[in-house]
C-alpha cells in the first residue's frame, strides 16, 4: 500500500515536471502537426536515463501517445515514431527499442533493442524508373497480444498474437498465433504453450498457420 501511495506521488511529480514540456509540445503540434513534432520529442525523452527516466517518458506517452497505460514501463533509449502507438497496462518496453504504430497489449514484455515496424513494405520496389525512396508503400499497424514475451534484438514485421514468446533475434515476417513459442528467422512456431511440441520443418512454409493441440 505505502509503496503504491509513493509510486502515485512520484507519477503526480512527474506529471509536474513535464508540464512545461507539453506546452512546448502541443504549441509545435499546432504550427507543425504532431506527425513531425512527436519524433524529436520521442527522441529527448528517450536520453533520460535510470527511474528518473521512466517516470517522466511515461507522463509524458500517457498524455501524448493514443494509449499508456499505469503501471507501463519505458526504458533508456525507446524510442516511438507515431504518436498514435497505444502501450497497455504493465508493458514493459526494454532498452533501445524502436517502436512504429503499434498497439501493445497489456502485459506485454519486449526485451532490448526490439523492433516493431509497420509491417515490410513501407515502400514500393516493383519500378526500377523511380527511385525506391519515391514509390508508395503500406504501413499497417501492428499488434503485440496480451502477455506476450519478444526476446532481445527481434524484429517484428506482423502481428504477434496473445500470450506468445518471441524468441531473441528473431525476425517475425507473418502473423503469429496466440499461445505460440515462434524462433528463428524468419519465425518458426515450435511449439504451443499449451500443447504438446510440434516438429519443426523450417522449410515448410504453413507451419505459422497451425492450430494449437490440446492439452492432454
Ligand atoms: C525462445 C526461448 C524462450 C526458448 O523457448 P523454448 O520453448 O524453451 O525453446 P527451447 O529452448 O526448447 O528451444 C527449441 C528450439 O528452438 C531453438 N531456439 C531457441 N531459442 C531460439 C532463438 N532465439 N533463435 C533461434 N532458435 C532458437 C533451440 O535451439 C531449439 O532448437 P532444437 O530443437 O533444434 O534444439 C528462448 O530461447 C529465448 O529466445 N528467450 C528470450 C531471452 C531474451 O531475449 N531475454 C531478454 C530479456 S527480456
Amino acid at each position: 500500500m505505502l509503496k503504491q501511495v509513493a509510486k502515485l506521488v512520484a507519477d503526480c511529480l512527474a506529471f509536474a515536471a513535464v508540464t512545461p514540456a507539453l506546452l512546448g509540445y502541443f504549441s509545435l503540434c499546432l504550427l507543425f502537426g504532431s506527425q513531425r513534432t512527436f519524433p524529436g520529442w520521442s527522441q529527448a525523452f528517450s536520453l533520460i536515463p535510470g527511474t528518473l527516466g521512466a517516470y517522466l517518458r511515461r507522463a509524458f506517452y500517457r498524455v501524448v501517445l493514443a494509449r499508456c497505460a499505469p503501471g507501463s514501463w519505458i526504458s533508456f533509449g525507446a524510442i516511438f515514431s507515431h504518436p498514435t502507438a497505444a502501450v497497455g497496462r504493465h508493458v514493459y518496453v526494454g532498452a533501445l527499442c524502436c517502436l512504429g504504430d503499434v498497439t501493445l497489449e497489456d502485459d506485454v514484455l519486449l526485451g532490448s533493442h526490439v523492433s516493431i515496424m509497420n509491417g515490410s513494405a513501407q515502400h514500393g520496389i516493383d519500378r526500377l524508373d523511380v527511385p525506391i525512396r519515391e514509390q508508395p508503400g503500406v504501413w499497417p499497424r501492428v499488434t503485440i497480444g496480451t502477455d506476450t514475451w519478444i526476446g532481445d534484438r527481434a524484429v517484428v514485421m506482423a502481428d504477434v498474437g496473445a500470450h506468445c514468446v518471441i524468441g531473441a533475434g528473431s525476425v517475425v515476417t507473418k502473423p503469429i498465433p496466440d499461445y505460440a513459442i515462434a524462433v528463428g528467422v524468419p519465425a518458426k512456431v515450435v511449439r504451443y504453450r499449451r500443447g504438446a511440441p510440434i516438429e519443426v520443418q523450417l522449410d515448410e512454409p504453413a507451419l505459422n498457420q497451425l492450430e494449437p493441440q490440446p492439452t492432454v
